[in-house]
């Protein structure tokens, strides 16, 4: 439950704004996918929710197959400075105010899972630009919304891939962990609390439709300890937690959804 209120000034009708004080939680990358998935969570337990995504017409269908009095869809590159910035603005504007942002598009295909050496040095400043830099440009202009919130955080997507990293995309989510911390210490003062979640692989209709079934039944036959595909549901209970109150002590943590992988001390 997100059980949490946020600190609006902007819900009078006439200016668009809804009448509630729901929190409004922005989800990078959340027309499709886990962040379609959190989104609809989110809006079943009283939130409202701003899609920002790459693909603007799917956000903005996505947001009207979830309701228009409860859901925003909004074009957002999250590797571009000034798109992040006016996604943000319009994101307040429309639900006056953000209380939490979840850090969740990034590249993640089997193109990126590729040793360093193999991938390009334009190929490097395009991971690193949506995957990592892309996390820093969303924080700097959700930020003063954020920091008028009374429960404010930040939600980062990593990866089990960014645990112990092999390849290009591994470490742009190991990237992911170390901007939680900075992040987390960063924006305390604001009263910011920064978490993130690394999942093991997820049945998204991308992921299924990129991974090669044996590599996945191998992956989790002899990594895994729970002997089942991830499910986008399983990652719904700990983004709420970590966007709630019951979670208000914790900042600068990764949680891993990887049905024990990988086990650690
Ligand atoms: N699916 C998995 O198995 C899995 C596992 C671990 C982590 N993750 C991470 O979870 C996140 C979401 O994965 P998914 O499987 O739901 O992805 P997806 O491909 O289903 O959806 C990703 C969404 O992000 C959008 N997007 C891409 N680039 C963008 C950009 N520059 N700016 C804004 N939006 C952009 C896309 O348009 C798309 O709607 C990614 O960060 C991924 O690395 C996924």
């Amino acid at each position: 439950m997100l059980n949490t209120r946020g600190s609006h000034d902007c819900f009078s009708p006439d200016q668009g704004c809804p009448v509630s004080a729901a929190p409004l939680v922005v989800v990078t990358g959340g027309a499709r996918g886990i962040g379609r998935v959190l989104a609809e969570n989110w809006i079943a337990n009283g939130a409202r929710v701003a899609l920002a995504d790459l693909d603007e017409d799917q956000a903005r269908a996505t947001a009207a197959e979830l309701g228009s009095d409860v859901a925003f869809g909004v074009g957002c590159d999250v590797g571009d400075d000034a798109s992040v910035q006016a996604a943000m603005e319009q994101v307040a504007a429309w639900g006056g105010g953000i209380d939490c942002l979840v850090n969740n598009a990034g590249l993640h295909l089997m193109a990126w899972s590729r040793p360093p050496t193999e991938i390009d040095s334009a190929g490097w400043m395009s991971i690193l630009s949506v995957n990592v830099v892309g996390l820093v440009r969303c924080a700097r202009s959700a930020r003063p919304w954020l920091t008028r919130s009374e429960n404010a955080s930040i939600i980062n997507i990593s990866s089990v891939s960014g645990i112990v990293p092999r390849d290009v995309y591994g470490v742009s989510k190991l990237a992911v962990r170390g901007l939680t911390t900075a992040l987390a210490a960063e924006l305390a003062v604001d009263g910011i609390r920064v978490n993130c979640l690394a999942p093991g692989p997820m049945d998204t209709e991308s992921a299924m439709a990129d991974l090669p079934s044996s590599l996945l039944e191998e992956f989790i036959a002899n990594k895994q300890l729970i002997q089942r595909q991830g499910r986008t549901g399983d990652l719904v209970g700990p983004a709420l937690f970590l966007a709630s109150e019951a979670s208000a002590f914790m900042t600068g943590e990764t949680l891993v959804i990887g049905g024990g992988f990988p086990l650690r001390m």
